[in-house]
């Protein structure tokens, strides 16, 4: 009798710290404590015994039960006060604070662009990322097997065409959006388009698969190179500073003629040379040039009443420059570490 006591009381004490609420309090209630629960029933057995036994156990007994009343009510008492009714809510308190997100820093860069270049009446366009040959290459001057393919590691996308080639490509540049936008707009047109570009590259922390670029092109009556050094100043010197110069050196890209690229004073030394800009005092942000004549007719365009310029540059590098990162590949990593620093 005095072990099923003991074991009741075990049970019970063990069955006592699983109630978590109200309701499985009542549970407990009707199955041990309620008079016909297992306690009481247990209790009853005890008068049926001997008189010694009856006088030992029924002090166990009592002194069971005290124990496990007290336990009971001291929950009881908790889930009470812990209730609704009995809540206090100070409605002074200030509140958790929730965790806003944040642009992401090449997204950033991309608002601060747009932001210029609409207040210069460019437009902002748009093209897919899964690209085709034509758009991506042909239309721009690199035909099959030009070596200027080279260039830029493709990465081609495992389906031929009706003869036979591979034909569609995840877009390497945004220079191909020049194309859509001129046979969607016509001349003359201003417009900038940032996207995501990719390219087969071994990865290090120069180089990603997955990059940004921006692409730039007016296209209007008796536009010249003039007037593209003088654009490209201005954004020069809008990104990083009145005082900012703008050198440009020849360099050969299939869909311009001339082409050349752009340097930028660099803003961390002031061109006086330092580490970032390998003491040169600049830093090559873009490329650019002249629309070669074929590009226009490719979009349409009639190459003897409209010219136009174009330029292209990478938002990562940009951003890297800005903040002085080091690894290319921080920004596809969704690491929070990185990130939360924006
Ligand atoms: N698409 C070129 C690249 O990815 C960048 C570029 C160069 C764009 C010259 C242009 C341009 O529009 O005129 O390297």
């Amino acid at each position: 009798m005095k072990n099923k006591l003991q074991q009741l009381k075990d049970e019970i004490s063990s069955q006592l710290n699983t109630v978590a609420n109200n309701e499985l309090l009542r549970d407990f209630e009707n199955k041990y404590l309620s008079r016909k629960g297992k306690l009481g029933k247990l209790m009853k057995e005890i008068k049926d015994l001997g008189e010694d036994a009856r006088k030992e156990i029924g002090q166990f007994a009592n002194t069971t039960k005290q124990e496990i009343n007290a336990k009971y009510l001291e929950i009881k008492k908790k889930f009470a006060t812990g209730g609704p009714k009995n809540e206090f809510i100070d409605v002074t308190l200030p509140g958790n604070n929730v965790k806003h997100g944040h642009l992401h820093p090449i997204t950033l860069i991309q608002k601060e662009l747009e932001e210029l270049f609409t207040s210069l009446g460019f437009i902002i366009l748009d093209g897919p990322e899964l690209e085709s040959d034509f758009y991506n290459f042909e239309a721009l001057n690199v035909s099959k097997h030009h070596p200027a393919r080279d260039m830029q590691d493709t990465f081609y996308v495992d389906k031929k065409n009706e003869a036979g080639e591979y034909d569609l490509v995840m877009r390497t540049q945004t220079s191909p959006v020049q194309i859509r936008a001129l046979e969607k707009h016509g001349a003359p047109l201003r417009g900038i388009s940032v996207g995501r570009v990719f390219r087969s590259e071994a990865t290090d922390v120069r180089h990603e698969h997955t990059f940004y670029q921006m692409e730039g092109l007016m296209v209007g009556e008796k536009l010249s190179f003039a007037d593209m050094k003088g654009v490209l100043e201005l954004v020069g010197k809008k990104l990083y500073g009145p005082e900012t110069e703008l050198r440009m050196r020849p360099k050969f890209y299939p869909f311009v003629e001339p082409g050349s690229n752009g340097e930028y004073t660099c803003f961390l030394c002031a061109g006086q040379g330092c580490r970032v800009c390998k003491h040169s005092g600049w830093l090559e942000i873009l490329g650019c040039g002249m629309i070669h004549p074929d590009v226009l007719r490719a979009s349409g365009v009639d190459p003897e009443k409209y010219t136009g310029f174009a330029f292209g540059f990478g938002l990562n590098r940009l951003v890297m420059l800005k903040y002085g990162i080091d690894d290319i590949r921080l920004f596809n990593s969704g690491d929070m570490r990185f990130l939360a620093q924006f």
